[in-house]
């Protein structure tokens, strides 16, 4: 199965478990980058706020398509108990590009909780996951994750 690893990353943690995934699954891996600066204090207030009101934003370019994978597994941090502006954009522009598709996301919540993070990010694709991960940035921080991505990988591949 060809499998595109997407992901959205403001501050690393996302990245981290997108990489290790992607080395799992011997997949292909793109990194989505917003052309709007989220760095530092003001960089959160409106990521915060443009997740809230359900904005889009504009991506820079990307070199892989969607539509060449059987698999899209997208990856994002959770920004106001909603999937980030950058990650929901990409769902916008490509979802008649994608096929099956699982989610990953990460959350500061410790614990973590998945709200109905996966459900938006469902009904915005218009197609049910085949698979979802969540885990708390200390989780990943800690790699504290095998068990939790052992049974994602199983769901992929059953
Ligand atoms: C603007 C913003 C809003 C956030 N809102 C939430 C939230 O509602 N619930 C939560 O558990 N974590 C929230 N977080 C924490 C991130 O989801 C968490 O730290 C995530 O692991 C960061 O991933 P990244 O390092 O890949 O960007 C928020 C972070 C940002 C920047």
């Amino acid at each position: 199965m060809r499998t595109l690893i997407i992901y959205y990353s403001r501050t690393q943690t996302t990245k981290k478990i997108a990489e290790k995934i992607a080395e799992k699954l011997s997949a292909d891996i793109l990194e989505i980058k917003d052309k709007k600066n989220r760095t530092g204090i003001k960089g959160y207030m409106t990521a915060g706020s443009d997740a809230m009101r359900g904005a889009l934003t504009e991506l820079e370019e990307f070199d892989k398509s969607p539509a060449d994978y059987d698999l899209c597994v997208l990856a994002t941090p959770v920004w106001a108990w909603r999937p980030s502006v950058p990650i929901s954009t990409f769902i916008e522009k490509q979802k008649e590009n994608m096929g099956e598709v699982a989610l990953i996301i990460t959350q500061g919540a410790e614990p973590p909780k998945q709200e109905n993070i996966f459900g938006m990010m469902e009904e915005k694709l218009g197609k049910k996951s085949m698979a979802n991960l969540h885990l708390s940035t200390l989780q990943v921080k800690k790699e504290a994750y095998e068990e939790q991505i052992k049974e994602f990988i199983q769901k992929i591949h059953s």
